[in-house]
Order: C-alpha cells, then structure tokens, then sequence
C-alpha cells in the first residue's frame, strides 16, 4: 500500500497531517471451522492483506470516517456512547459499534478524523470486517493514547460484540483475536471457551499458505450463519450441555439412539466435534513440522464442513478437488463461514506458481470466471506503523 499517497490523500480530505497510522490484517484459518461459537479451538493465521488507518486528533468529541474503498463518509459523536446507533453508510457500522463498545468500557476518546484503505477483499471470507474493527479500535486508542486502558483480548472481544450488535453478524471471537494476536511466523491456537492462546510455529519459508478467492458469495451466506449456529444451540439443548465442545461422538450416538437428536443437528454436532480434534492435531502436526501430516486434516474438514456441516459449495468443492491432484499440495480446503468465499491450500513454495495456474484454469473452465489468488505466510497482528 502506498502510504504517501494515502497521506495526500488525508490531507486532501481533512486539509492537515494525518497524526498517526495504524494497521489491522486480514485472516486466514487454516483449521477449525465453525467452531469458535461452540467454546472450541481455532487456528487462524494473519495474512499479508490489511487495513490502513490514519488518523488525526481532534479539538472536539466528533468522529470523521472516509474509506478509500466506499463512496461515503460518515460523522458522529464519538462519546454519544448507546446514542451512537447503526445506519448509513452501512460500512461505518464497524466503527460506530467499536466507537460505542469503548465508550462503555469507559476508555476517555477524544475526536478524530480518519481515512482507511483495504487490500483485504471486501466481503470475501478474509475477515475484511474485523480488520476494519480492529484499525479503528487501534486508531480511536491511538489518538487518545489509551492503549493501556484495554489488554488485547478484550479488545478482540469488544469488536466481535460491535460486529454483533452493530453490523448484525453474529460472528465468534476468531476474526477479532487474530487480527490483534497474530504472529508473523506463527499460527494462534485459540481456546474459544477460556480465551487462551498459543502460537504454533508456521514459519518454514518453503511452505506457503495459497488463498483462492472464489468469488462468489451465494445468497444464503448471511442466513445460513446464524440458522447454523441456532442448530448448534439446539443439538446443546437436546444433550443438556453448555456448548458442543462437551459432546463427544459417543454422547451424540447416544442422543440420536433416544431420538432426541435428530437431522440436521445430528450432523451440526458431529463436525463440530471431530473439527475440534482436528484443530488439536493440527496444531501439534504443524509444531512438529509434519505438513502431510496437516494436510490431511484440512482434507477431513473440507469434507465434514462440505458433508456434516453443509456449508460448503461446488465452487469450493472444486478448488479442494483439483488442487488435491497437484503436485506439491499438502492439503486444502474452505476457509472461514462458507456458502462461498476462499478455500486455502497448503503448499509448497517452489511448486506456488504450477498450483495456481491449474488450480485457476480448473476453475475458469468449469465456471466461466477466474478466481483469485495469492499466498501468503503468516504475519503481525495489529501495529502502530508511525
Ligand atoms: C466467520 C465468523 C467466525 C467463524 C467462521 C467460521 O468467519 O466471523 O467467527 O465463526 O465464520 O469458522
């Protein structure tokens, strides 16, 4: 991102010197899917793709917020705290809702002006929302100079409840954590339930983690979420257990034996339980270096997220299905809430290129239009750039 442009374009806008900038990356998980709403584990890694905001403090309480990727600002009273409600433009939800979950945490902001850019694809399952919560926290914080006042992985959940409440997404924790807690060189294992984290060594420069952005975003992408993890909710009623992470196999067996369990939460709670596994696996598999050995456990999760879960789509389907056959692939498979968006495949490095070309021209071929694509290794959370 060219940062000098972006500062021209402050001072074009605000008709001053931007103060500061900070920066919020995108997200990739490399596995365990649908299950940060359900106490489990996740293991998402941040991405090279990230959102820029400069910021400049103001005399008075008022927040200005420009975005080079929308056509619209948006104004409002950064201490309105529950005055702030959502509206339009819909993009500077995030904001209002990030403004107004720090009011509440008694953080004393003071007014800003602020310009974003985004290379994270808007929309596109890599978390763009969470990186445009998490640069707006950072800079509100910045301007006020009251890092201190919110350790790390409150913040992370003070976005996920400004996404909750402000942009009408019930997303988990996930986006919000590694956008803030990530590592370069490092995957986060989350503990969803107890908040804890661990960083798992994903740091070999001849492996690379290729994201393929399908583009396609089926429209039963913001229902099918929540109708998800409204089915995860019964499947924990119908067991009598606080979160699917306290079922196992044997439990479920079980309850579908005395019919209280029946499809499609049967289904729900048997991904939800075996991706939790394959979560732990798949960090120590990583730890140990052993990526065959990960691969295949992004192999299992495609087909339990694709099969149990029911939240994949031909379009992904196809790209797992033929980078599968490549040579050089460790394993590959859908990334983040499904119902299209990106599928990740783990490779290696010398072999990127070769991938990508057949991995695209599979795709084109069968669906009329490429996808994108790009690799990626894992790098910082959220940073203070100056
Ligand atoms: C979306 C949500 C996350 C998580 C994933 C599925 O990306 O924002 O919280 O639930 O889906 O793993």
């Amino acid at each position: 991102m060219d940062i000098e442009q972006l500062k021209d374009t402050f001072r074009q806008r605000y008709g001053r010197e931007a103060d500061g900038a900070v920066r919020a990356p995108g997200r990739v998980n490399l596995i365990g899917e649908h299950t940060d709403y359900n106490d489990g584990f996740v293991l998402p890694i941040a991405v090279e793709r990230e959102t820029v905001a400069l910021y400049a403090r103001r005399e008075d309480e008022e927040g200005n917020f420009a975005s080079l990727q929308a056509d619209e600002p948006a104004s409002f009273t950064l201490t309105a705290g529950p005055a702030i409600r959502p509206g339009k433009p819909a993009w500077a939800n995030y904001c209002r809702g990030v403004a107004a979950m720090l009011f509440r945490e008694e953080v004393p902001l003071v007014g800003v002006d602020v310009l974003f850019s985004s290379d994270v694809p808007l929309g596109g399952g890599l978390s763009s929302s969470a990186s445009l919560e998490v640069a707006t926290a950072y800079a509100l914080l910045a301007a006020a100079e009251q890092f201190k006042a919110v350790p790390d992985m409150r913040l992370a959940q003070l976005c996920q409840e400004a996404e909750n409440k402000y942009a009408d997404s019930p997303c988990g924790l996930m986006d919000q954590a590694i956008a803030i807690l990530g590592k370069k060189g490092r995957a986060l294992l989350l503990d969803c339930r107890y908040r804890t984290t661990r960083q798992i060594h994903f740091d070999n420069p001849d492996v690379v983690a290729m994201v393929v952005d399908t583009h396609v975003k089926h429209e039963i992408a913001a229902g099918g979420y929540a109708r998800r993890r409204a089915e995860c909710l019964r499947a924990c009623e119908h067991m009598h257990i606080k979160a699917l992470r306290d079922a196992d196999l044997q439990t479920i067996a079980g309850n579908e034996g005395d019919g209280r369990l029946s499809y499609p939460e049967v289904h729900r709670a048997r991904h939800v339980v075996t991706e939790i596994q394959r979560t732990l696996d798949g960090a120590q598999a990583l730890e140990a270096g052993d990526y065959e050995g990960f691969g295949k456990l992004m192999y299992r999760s495609h087909e339990s997220l694709r099969d149990q879960f029911e939240v994949s789509c031909d379009e992904l389907d196809a790209v797992v299905e033929s980078a599968s056959k490549c040579d050089g692939v460790y394993g590959a498979r859908m990334t983040g809430g499904g119902f299209g968006g990106c599928a990740i495949v783990l490779a290696r490095a010398d072999k990127a290129d070769d991938i990508g070309k057949t991995v695209s021209a599979d795709f084109e071929q069968r669906f009329g239009h490429a996808p994108s694509l790009f690799t990626t290794h894992a790098t910082d959370g959220a940073s203070v750039l100056w």
